[in-house]
């Protein structure tokens, strides 16, 4: 054994006694990887590990045969099958879980994780509710896992480079983030389908989970739980928190100051909860932060038909999933108003001749692709490092999230606090801040 070996596992077997997770890996070593939740995102994630020859899929666990025997095929191993998230959990042989279930399952598979030792890839939005995010950046405290949220654009570099720019003032002050979710689902959206029998009643309840009992309906189910509230917080959370997260990392924020919005089912008649249209708003400070649903046209929300608009007083920064572009702001040197005959001097300041504050600048490829993601949370599980984005700053950006459609559903002005994480002027709104699971499930 070299001398660097020798140093690396004295290092390893006492942060082994220390930290008492399961395995320690070495650099070389594959990281066996559990998969819960297979559907549209869960397939993804899957295919991002299978980029990374240091990850081996050990387990699989869905509760649609279909969805796992696909994952199997194409994992090029010969990973067990679960359908019971526990029975995964309490295999040896999983070093590591990625968690890509509806969001109202999330908390309760992530802190069963962390406490059978597991590391934990766990999707976007964190969880339904702000009580469930605190608890579980407390566990994955108290039992020292490595955490990484999907909100994988924390992992692409052009984004990266984006968000350092301007929080080191590459656009001057930022007044105002917007971010926008843009598609017409005018006239019918998801449509109206009415409840009826479920595949299997065990497979409706495990699905189910904590949240309340409900009969049947399809469009509560694969992929469209997102339009109710039970199991989501709408687009807000759903593509929101990508938008929070970036703005988030580029201003070097925390958490705003308070939150308010308008909207609601104005037009499409499906049978969803969640708004077709809304703005919510945030004031974090210095800069406002907006997030514009606008599901019943799918004009373009801003000149470049781009997810995010940030403002600076130097220039405007347009992003599209990995690409982004900035616009010169134009300067005058004398102050804007109205003329009147004797300030010719003025007039100079109008027009064309006003220069730009910097230079034009673009970045980035065309897609914010997840590889990058899995592969910090590969480097980290074996370092024992923090994510590019740990359970931590994916409660931040989630609450902020979810706080928005909270304000949305109570019709408020709300302001937050940060350390107890609870409004301070609407005792209403605090009842959205957690929910009763339903029986037997608790959140250990
Ligand atoms: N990071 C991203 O860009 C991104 C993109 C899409 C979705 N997501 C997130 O991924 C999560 C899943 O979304 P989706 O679109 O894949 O939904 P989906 O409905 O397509 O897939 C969810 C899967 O979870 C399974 N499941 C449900 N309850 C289970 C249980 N108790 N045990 C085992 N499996 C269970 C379902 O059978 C289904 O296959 C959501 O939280 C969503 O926000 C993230």
């Amino acid at each position: 054994m070299s001398e660097s070996t020798r140093r690396y596992f004295s290092k390893a077997a006492i942060a082994a006694t220390a930290l008492s997770y399961s395995n320690i890996l070495g650099a070389n070593d594959r990281v066996r990887v559990g998969y819960i939740g297979l559907g549209n995102r869960g397939d993804q994630v899957h295919d991002a590990f299978l980029e990374h020859g240091d990850q081996v899929t050990a387990a699989v666990c869905d509760l649609r045969e279909d969805y796992m025997d696909f994952a199997i095929k194409k994992s090029r191993a010969t990973p067990k099958k679960y359908r019971d998230y526990k029975k995964l959990l309490d295999d040896k042989e999983v070093d590591a879980v990625a968690i890509a279930t509806p969001d109202h399952w999330h908390a309760l598979m992530f802190v069963d994780a962390c406490r059978a030792g597991k590391d934990v890839y766990v999707e976007k939005p964190l969880s339904l509710t702000i009580w469930e995010g605190r608890r579980m950046v407390q566990v994955a405290a108290e039992t020292k896992r490595v955490t990484q949220v999907g909100i994988h654009r924390r992992s692409v570099q052009s984004l990266r480079d984006a968000a350092e720019f301007v929080r080191s003032g590459g656009i001057g002050h930022v007044t105002v983030a917007k971010g926008y979710h843009v598609q017409n689902e005018w006239p019918n959206g998801i449509g109206n389908v009415a409840n009826g029998a479920p595949p299997s009643d065990a497979e409706w309840d495990a699905w189910l989970g904590p949240a309340p009992k409900m009969p049947y309906n399809r469009n509560r189910t694969f992929y469209n739980f997102r339009w109710f509230y039970d199991y989501s917080g709408g687009q807000i959370t759903n593509f929101g928190v990508h938008y929070m997260d970036f703005i988030r990392m580029a201003l070097g924020k925390e958490a705003p100051r308070a939150v308010t919005a308008m909207g609601g089912r104005y037009v499409v008649k499906d049978n969803r909860e969640i708004p077709d249209t809304c703005e919510v708003l945030w004031d974090y400070g210095e800069t406002m932060v907006v997030f514009s649903q606008y599901n019943a046209n799918a004009a373009p929300g801003n000149v470049k038909n781009a997810e995010l608009e940030i403002r600076g007083t130097k220039g405007t920064m347009y992003l599209q999933s990995g690409k982004w572009e900035v616009v010169p702001e134009k300067t005058t040197e004398t102050l804007f108003g109205y003329r009147t005959p004797l300030d010719r001097g003025i007039e100079k300041a109008w027009g064309p001749s006003r220069k730009p504050a910097m230079e034009a600048m673009t970045n980035g490829t065309g897609f914010a692709e997840t590889y990058p993601h899995t592969r910090n949370f590969l480097d980290c599980v074996k370092s024992r490092k923090k994510c590019n984005c740990d359970i931590l700053e994916g409660h931040l950006s989630t609450s902020a999230t979810i706080i928005g459609h909270i304000a949305l559903r109570t019709k408020s002005y709300l302001e937050w606090d940060t350390k107890t994480e609870k409004f301070t002027n609407n005792a209403a709104a605090n009842k959205y801040l957690s929910y009763q699971y339903r029986a037997p499930y608790k959140l250990g």
